[in-house]
């Protein structure tokens, strides 16, 4: 077969390299849609919006409010406000295997948050409520890491997820 390229290009190492770019997109493309498919990732759509200076006057996202809540049908809940530079509260502790919402909400600009190794990803819009909900079926230590440029202190902007045995409760600590 012809070269398709071949009439728009005469040099057959350049016509090579624009195949090979072609085909890296492809895979690349090919890729994101695997992982999204397998992992069961997908894009925010909670639109429920708040006012992210005054937070401290809601009553979900007052500082005393703050943290994990174990709901009537055994789920938890987890609220968070996203501020430079840190997720507070700053250590959550959760069981394994338990469905668990997080709501979070930023005070100030954008953030992101993730844990590695996980589906828990989301970013965090300042004026919405951000919320996900999964599960994490491995006990472990993990990072909650903003993945959102927010500032001179996004490196250092992370707090603690400790997922526990299902067994051993896992309350707000
Ligand atoms: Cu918050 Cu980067």
């Amino acid at each position: 077969m012809a070269d398709p390229l071949k009439s728009i290009c005469e040099d057959p190492l350049e016509r090579k390299w624009v195949w090979i770019s072609l085909a890296l997109a492809v895979v690349m493309a090919g890729m994101l849609g695997y992982y999204a498919v397998a992992s069961n990732i997908h894009p925010p759509s909670n639109v429920e919006t708040i006012d992210s200076s005054r937070l401290h006057l809601t009553e979900e996202f007052a500082e005393d409010n703050l943290g994990v809540k174990t709901n009537d049908d055994g789920s938890l809940t987890v609220t968070l406000v996203a501020a430079r530079y840190g997720f507070y509260p700053p250590r959550i502790e959760v069981p394994a295997d338990t469905r668990v919402t997080f709501r979070i909400a930023s005070a100030d600009v954008l953030h992101g948050v993730h844990v590695p190794f996980t589906n828990m990803t989301t970013m965090i819009v300042p004026g919405y409520i951000s919320e996900v909900t999964t599960l994490f079926p491995q006990t472990g230590e993990f990072s909650l890491l903003c993945n959102e440029y927010c500032g001179l202190g996004h490196d250092s902007m992370w707090s603690r997820l400790v997922v526990v045995a299902k067994s051993a409760g896992g309350e707000a600590s």
